[in-house]
């Protein structure tokens, strides 16, 4: 049984999803064994405490910089014997000790068809104010490992949705999550813990 820990940063809805995934018996070989949080008081916290799922909280702005955070996860990573991480609207970049440290054993939930609206200052909402300025008639999610590449890592999963007319940036980002964030996020996972996805040469072989 793979031990998987969940990074979040605020409400929480992709790991609600995993939860669900789970209690379903929809991830094979797996087990949400903790949830850490980059802030406190966030939603996701509370979901994972009802859920009897142990939490930590490494708060960002009780560190100086990027290096002593990311080392600091790396040690609560190790600690918790992580097999894989994932990053369920995780919104700090960490350095590249962790990412090296969990070679393809990291993955993150992108609301975009990546290359499109990815990288640095692309998160949450303003991926979908993006997608909405440029005009797209399809937009969707990603879920990819992570490397020291912002959204540049091998690409597990995507699902395109419809824009619509009438689309707000809310309406958009809600459209994605259940049409297809809170989708791909738990199948990546549970294939990820049965051993089903090979990285060659940089792109993902998904045995289904
Ligand atoms: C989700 O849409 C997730 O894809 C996005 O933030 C939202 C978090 O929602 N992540 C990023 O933009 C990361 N670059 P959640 O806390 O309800 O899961």
């Amino acid at each position: 049984m793979k031990k998987i820990v969940v990074l979040v940063s605020g409400g929480g809805t992709n790991l609600q999803a995993l939860i669900d995934a789970q209690k379903n018996g929809q991830i094979i070989n797996g087990k949400i064994t903790c949830v850490i949080s980059s802030k406190p008081d966030v939603y996701a916290l509370t979901r994972a405490e009802q859920n009897q799922i142990p939490t930590r909280v490494l708060n960002r702005k009780d560190y100086p910089d990027i290096a002593s955070y990311s080392k600091a996860m790396l040690t609560a990573l190790q600690q918790e014997q992580a097999d894989l991480v994932v990053y369920a609207g995780f919104m700090t970049i960490l350095d590249e000790t962790v990412c090296h440290a969990y070679p393809n054993q990291m993955i993150n939930v992108h609301p975009a068809l990546i290359p499109s609206f990815c990288g640095k200052g692309f998160y949450g909402l303003h991926v979908h104010e993006a997608a909405l300025k440029k005009g797209v008639k399809l937009s969707g999610a990603t879920v990819h490992f992570v490397t020291e590449v912002c959204d540049g890592g091998p690409i597990i999963l995507q699902q395109a949705v419809e824009v619509q007319n009438k689309d707000t940036p809310e309406i958009l980002q809600k459209r994605i999550m259940e049409q297809a964030e809170w989708k791909i996020l738990p199948k990546a996972v549970s294939l990820f813990c049965q051993d089903k996805i090979r990285v060659v040469d940089g792109h993902v072989i998904v045995e289904e």
